[in-house]
């Protein structure tokens, strides 16, 4: 038997270079990973202190999150979860290892979209399942769509939502989403829906697929809205009939999250205020990403909803956005991720800028890219 594909992200041999620039003395902007660039709430870094003091620190997992999180759905979403369903994690990354794990066998097939987030194609390949990638266009704001689902033959075993999605940050629209639960409850296709960027919405906050299908996989993390991405804390909610299966390959794959990070994480959901003034900078760092479009030659866009992404065509420059993204950082030392860590097919003419950045830097960086997209746009 072959053993399975699983592809590096390019982003991170870009980001290498970034470090070498910096190391040389170069000034560098980080856009090319999807990680805020503040650390955790103040409180959950003082409760972290208090812990490392006091604490032992062994194998353990806190109900006290586990039932916080459970409160979380009632109260955003409006749906009953028990404390047992939520089986805590190292971030959202094991949380689909399970996920994917309880629900297929070898060889199942899964949608996702594509473009999406580089890890969903490894790790379905990394564990023998097969990718059915849907591609979608700015048509459909680069999200899966019911029509889309219905229209395979035969359906997938599964499908993977994220929304907002990484690398565009767009939302699928609550008629949409319930339009899809629909199409995966007639036709069998069990859904494992990524909601990692819940609370980074610019609009209308986003709604969890448990809204509408009580037996769907939800995938969820610290990493983004909680901005502790380096804590390793996550959390996946399953059905109730799937709480043994889900536990026990959490416990023999993983065990236990940190404890340091779980007590911090119990303290983070409670610092609303200092998060949303991170949001806040989000926003206003995508209203001036999306005022520079013009500026930078680059029509070809869906505005984000959500997530602190921008993901732009940029065919009319290049069909190698790889060597486009490393000739952009060395000359002007803006670090950004090629298309092609998302798509394999299209990506080629893609970039995606996060904006997860300071204003300042972000400013800084539209300043710095305003004349080199120019002088590229005479030369392509
Ligand atoms: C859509 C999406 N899902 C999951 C992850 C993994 O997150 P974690 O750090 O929680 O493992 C990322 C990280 O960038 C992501 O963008």
């Amino acid at each position: 038997m072959n053993i399975a594909p699983v592809q590096p992200f390019q982003a991170i041999a870009i980001s290498r270079i970034a470090h070498e620039l910096a190391e040389q003395g170069r000034s560098v902007i980080h856009m090319e990973f999807g990680q805020p660039s503040t650390s955790a709430p103040a409180a959950a870094i003082a409760e972290a202190h208090r812990v490392l003091d006091a604490e032992a620190m062994g194998y353990w997992e806190s109900n006290a999150l586990k039932e916080r999180i459970a409160r979380y759905y009632h109260d955003a979403h409006g749906v009953a979860v028990d404390r047992e369903q939520v089986i805590l994690t190292c971030g959202a990354s094991p949380a689909f290892v399970l996920a994917l794990s309880c629900l297929f066998a070898p060889g199942a097939r899964v949608a996702l979209a594509r473009p999406g987030y580089v890890a969903y194609r490894n790790t379905l390949s990394a564990l023998y399942l097969e990718p059915v990638e849907l591609p979608c266009g700015p048509a459909e704001r680069y999200q899966i769509t019911a029509a889309a689902l219905a229209a395979l033959d035969p359906a997938p075993d599964g499908v993977i939502i994220a929304s907002p999605a990484n690398p565009t940050g767009t939302i699928i629209p609550p008629d949409e989403l319930a339009a899809i639960a629909k199409v995966c409850r007639t036709r069998g296709i069990r859904v494992i829906s990524d909601e990692i960027y819940h609370g980074l919405s610019f609009g209308e906050p986003a709604a969890s697929m448990l809204e509408h299908l009580p037996d769907a996989f939800i995938v969820n993390s610290f990493s983004k809205y909680f901005s502790m991405p380096g804590w390793r804390l996550g959390w996946l909610v399953v059905p109730p009939d799937a709480v043994d299966a889900a536990r026990a390959r959490m416990g023999n794959l993983f065990l236990t999250p940190p404890v340091i990070a779980q007590r911090a994480g119990l303290v983070a959901l409670d610092c609303r205020e200092e998060l949303e003034g991170h949001r806040q900078t989000y926003a206003r760092n995508r209203a001036l990403m999306l005022e520079a479009l013009p500026a930078l030659g680059l029509s070809e866009v869906a505005p984000p909803d959500g997530a602190f992404y921008l993901y732009a065509d940029i065919g009319h420059l290049t069909d190698d956005s790889l060597a486009f993204c490393t000739a952009l950082l060395r000359d002007t030392g803006v670090c950004t991720a090629p298309g092609v860590d998302f798509d394999p097919v299209e990506g080629h003419h893609f970039i995606r800028f996060s904006f997860a950045v300071s204003t300042a830097e972000v400013r800084e960086a539209i300043a710095r890219m305003v004349p080199w997209f120019a002088r590229r746009a005479v030369t392509a």
